[in-house]
């Protein structure tokens, strides 16, 4: 069937799953994206007949013609979200809605043949079902699942493909950065910006994050964990991270993110501390923030703590922040209160050890 109809999954289940002992060693210490589950869930597109062949299979490698579009102009979207295992031993998926409908805005701006969010919410509920041994018990630790769609025609012009494929793959995964939950440092970048208005900035697509390895690769040779991107117009106000959102946290308890001015990725995460922060009384605006302000706040005292926040760092708090023109710390350097009282609100709700007052979690 085809379009926004729905499709019914075909299950072709591996033969030969790894074994249960030996998933349970790899389950111990999983590190981020190393270790991946049995299966994966695909679905194909071609033009005038809309999305078929939706299938759990085997995890495999996906055979391609050299020509294949993707390999070429990098017409690619992805996306990322987690399986959270419960205290009672169900699985928790967290708002995967919102990754549904941004893997469809991902699309449109990619010009690919957007995936009828209910596809995209069967495939993920499908292969979490089919690999729910997969999902670590061990605190911190969840089922990274990572749904992405190439542009599978086998073609060299330059123009949008006619055919594509969905591909969903799922990763045992404990903390994102292997320090676990410490301050990380970073480098703002002088020399690299990531998206520029009317660019693809807002989408969550390969050749963005292609785009920043440099600034990422020169962040870590300074002996920094992460990039974070001035705005490519003033080179002035912080945009975000290389994979996550920026926080700032004021004297008075109050939050300050970056506005969503195309050129950051709405996160999820962002998205759900802005309401938690609300629900405990803080204000939170949106509104540009300079460089100039974040490091004149960090020694004045008028900013008392930045955190990165997306769903692979969930909340980490920032440290340091080196610079051309030198550096500064915020607070005494560690995690300060308001971002551990936020972080524990948001992964509360999400292995179900709060009451989600949201509707944000779905039990498996
Ligand atoms: N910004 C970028 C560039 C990202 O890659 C991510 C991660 O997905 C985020 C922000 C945070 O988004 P989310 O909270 O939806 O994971
Ligand atoms: C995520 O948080 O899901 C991302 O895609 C970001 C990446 C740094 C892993």
């Amino acid at each position: 069937m085809n379009g926004g109809g729905m499709i019914d999954f075909e299950i072709h289940r591996n033969p030969q799953p790894v074994t249960a002992t030996e998933r349970e060693a790899l389950l111990v210490n999983p590190g981020f994206g190393r270790v991946f589950t049995d299966h994966m869930a695909t679905i194909r597109y071609v033009e005038g007949k809309g999305w078929y062949d939706a299938r759990i299979e085997p995890r495999a490698p996906i055979p391609m013609d050299p020509a294949t579009a993707v390999l070429h102009y990098a017409q690619e979207i992805f996306e990322g979200l987690k399986a959270y295992r419960r205290a009672d031993g169900q699985l928790g998926l967290f708002r995967a809605d919102a990754n549904a409908r941004r893997f469809v805005e991902s699309a449109k701006r990619m010009a690919m043949a957007p995936l009828p969010e209910e596809l995209f919410l069967d495939s993920i509920r499908q292969l979490v079902d089919v690999d729910r041994d997969w999902t670590p018990s061990s605190p911190e630790a969840s089922l990274y699942l990572r749904p992405f769609q190439i542009a599978s025609e086998v073609f060299l012009g330059v123009r949008p493909a006619r055919e594509y494929l969905y591909v969903l793959i799922a990763s045992p995964v404990g903390p994102y950065f292997s320090g676990g939950l410490k301050p990380v440092t970073l480098w703002v970048s002088d020399e690299y910006t990531r998206a520029a208005p009317g660019g693809t900035g807002a989408a969550k697509c390969g050749g963005n994050y292609a785009a920043g390895l440099a600034a990422q690769a020169q962040a870590m040779e300074l002996g920094c964990d992460q990039v974070v991107y001035l705005d490519a117009v003033h080179r002035r106000f912080i945009d975000e991270l290389g994979g996550m959102n920026i926080f700032f946290v004021g004297r008075d308890g109050n939050l300050v993110t970056p506005e969503l001015n195309g050129s950051i990725l709405p996160g999820i995460t962002r998205s759900s501390i802005m309401t938690l922060a609300r629900a405990q009384g803080r204000d939170v605006s949106e509104r540009p923030v300079s460089i100039e302000e974040w490091r004149e706040g960090a020694r004045s005292g008028e900013i008392v703590e930045t955190f990165a926040c997306g769903t692979a760092a969930v909340l980490t708090p920032i440290g340091v922040v080196k610079s051309a023109e030198g550096e500064f710390t915020l607070g005494d350097g560690g995690t300060g209160p308001v971002t551990e009282g936020l972080r524990q609100s948001l992964v509360d709700i999400q292995y179900g050890r709060a009451p989600d007052n949201y509707g944000w979690t779905t039990v498996i």
